[in-house]
């Protein structure tokens, strides 16, 4: 499917649960509870459907992402079922890594082909005041992943001041010494938590200036690895790829924005950086049983119909609701 500006969209984030085992500070409120009702959140069976419908209107790529997927029961089924759609060439997943050592290898056998692991820090206290979690949990997960055979594990680190200053260089050699990529990314303000400010944002060129104090930084003209927004640069003396995701310092980050997503609770948001969102659950659930892939059908064009030129994140853009539901 084309948007209104032309722009192909074959690639759909299917949050499956607003819920996490962490609180990064950069997603979700410290006292946070207010998790979205149970029967507000699709069932496996509606967003295999969705995505059924999905396929045939285009869509190709699909990411799992939540709060954090794996703390959904039987997560794992899902993915399996959703792999096998035929249609469906690409499933991924962003997950924090700390429940992921037990099923990696299950998740690889069932085809999800890569994994993107948030890791915003090396140092145990840094990555316990980012995360509220435990790093050697991550670690193991990340070590997993490893072992699992996916096609492409990618690094995400949240560039944060205060806290990613010490961290950049040591997240790279990680990367390196593993042979993955690590995506460092500007903070946005998507959280409801009054965290985002000028005081904590550290920009992509901030980072860059970090690594060039020990290595050469060279720009991978085209190098799109991967399907999304990122520019990617190569460390020379690491031999590694860095990728760099600026949606707050990248003039052109939403030119070729290629995804929609599917929040937890059932609503196709055209875009991360937007309010808009259409609920799809009428289509799903209040459908005569013979034409709901049609009102699904419906929805998307009408989501993809509203999907804006770019985000608003540098219009004093205040977020209507925490970032697990809508999923990253
Ligand atoms: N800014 C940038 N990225 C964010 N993520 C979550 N919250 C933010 C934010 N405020 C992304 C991170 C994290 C993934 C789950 O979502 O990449 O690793
Ligand atoms: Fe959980 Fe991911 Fe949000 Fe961190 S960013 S609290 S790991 S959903």
């Amino acid at each position: 499917m084309n948007d209104p500006f032309g722009r192909k969209v074959d690639y759909l984030r299917l949050s499956i649960t607003d819920r996490c085992n962490e609180r990064c500070t950069y997603c979700m409120p410290v006292e946070h509870s207010d998790w979205l009702p149970r029967e507000q959140i699709l069932r496996y069976e509606e967003i295999l459907r969705t995505v059924r419908v999905a396929v045939s209107l285009g869509f190709r790529r699909f990411r799992v992402t939540g709060g954090e997927p794996l703390v959904r029961r039987n997560a794992v089924e899902f993915i399996e079922q959703l792999c096998a759609i035929p249609g469906v060439d690409d499933v991924s997943m962003t997950t924090n890594a700390t429940r992921l050592a037990p099923v990696a290898r299950r998740l690889a056998d069932a085809g999800l082909r890569s994994v993107n692991i948030s890791l915003d820090a090396l140092d145990a206290d840094v990555y316990q005041r980012v995360t509220r979690g435990r790093l050697d949990e991550a670690l193991a997960g990340i070590d997993a992943a490893l072992d699992a055979g996916f096609d492409r594990i990618k690094l995400n680190a949240v560039l944060m001041r205060g806290a990613s200053e010490s961290q950049v260089w040591p997240l790279a050699r990680f990367a390196a010494e593993r042979d993955v990529v690590v995506r460092f990314i500007e903070l946005m303000p998507v959280t409801s938590r009054e965290l985002i400010g000028e005081d904590a944002f550290l920009s992509m060129r901030d980072a860059m200036d970090i690594l060039r104090e020990r290595d050469t930084l060279t720009a991978l003209p085209h190098a799109k690895l991967g399907a999304g927004p990122a520019v990617y640069h190569r460390l020379e003396s690491l031999g590694s790829t860095v990728g760099f995701i600026s949606a707050m310092t990248d003039d052109h980050f939403c030119e070729t924005c290629n995804k929609v997503r599917l929040t937890a609770d059932g609503f196709i948001r055209p875009c991360l950086g937007n309010h808009g969102e259409i609920d799809l659950k009428p289509a799903l659930r209040d459908s005569a049983p013979g034409d709901i892939d049609a009102a699904i059908t419906d929805t998307f064009r009408r989501a993809l119909a509203e999907k804006p030129a770019e985000h608003i994140f540098r219009d004093q853009y205040v977020p209507l609701r925490i970032m697990t539901a809508i999923g990253g």
